[in-house]
């Protein structure tokens, strides 16, 4: 029994060990209650034209085209002003899709639907940052591969 908690309160100041030698790698080293001169923005990248693969069907395409001083707010919205179904043909930009139009009942509206109306929740442009955390999206192709096929 004795054995049993000794090995557990190691365990726990192992993975506490672990934890504190992730924390940085967000938060950087600099002291929690120090404010550091906040880093330059990312440049934002336009890959016009040069669209990114989805990860997964479902998956809201990220931005292909610079977004900066594009105004997305309650009374204006500049998306619309191509992605609209009216605008489309003059912008040459993919109409939001059908999903945009429908309210939580599967309803279609004649507009944009309130809950697609700000874009950037979904929808990211791309910048030239360093990601902060590896990432180990493992694509569903690659998980759905035959054992023996490779
Ligand atoms: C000046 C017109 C214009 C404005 C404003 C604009 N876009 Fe676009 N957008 C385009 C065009 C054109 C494309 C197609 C680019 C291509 O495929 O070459 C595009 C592509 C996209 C795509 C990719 C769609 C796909 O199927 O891959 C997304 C997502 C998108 N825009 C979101 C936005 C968001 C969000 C905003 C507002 C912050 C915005 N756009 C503002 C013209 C515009
Ligand atoms: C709640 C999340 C969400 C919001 C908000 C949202 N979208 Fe999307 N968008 C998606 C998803 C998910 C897809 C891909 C599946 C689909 O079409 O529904 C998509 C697809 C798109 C596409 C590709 C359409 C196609 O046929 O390939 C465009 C363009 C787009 N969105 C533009 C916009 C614009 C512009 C806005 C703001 C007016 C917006 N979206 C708001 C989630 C969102």
């Amino acid at each position: 029994m004795r054995a049993t908690v000794v090995l557990l309160l190691a365990l726990g100041v192992l993975a506490g060990a672990a934890l504190a030698a992730d924390a940085p790698r967000l938060t950087g080293p600099t002291p929690a209650l120090v404010s550091p001169p906040a880093p330059p923005l990312a440049r934002q990248l336009n890959t016009e034209g040069r669209r990114t693969m989805r990860n997964y069907p479902e998956q809201p395409p990220v931005i292909p085209h610079a977004i900066e001083g594009y105004q997305l707010s309650l009374a204006t919205n500049r998306c619309l002003t191509c992605h609209r179904r009216q605008y489309t043909e003059a912008s040459g930009a993919p109409m939001i899709s059908v999903t945009h139009y429908m309210d939580r009942e599967g309803q279609m509206l004649a507009d944009v639907a309130p809950r697609r109306y700000f874009c950037t929740q979904c929808h990211v442009e791309q910048t030239d940052a360093q990601p902060l955390v590896d990432n180990t999206f493992i694509d569903m192709d690659e998980l759905v591969v035959t054992p023996g096929t490779r």
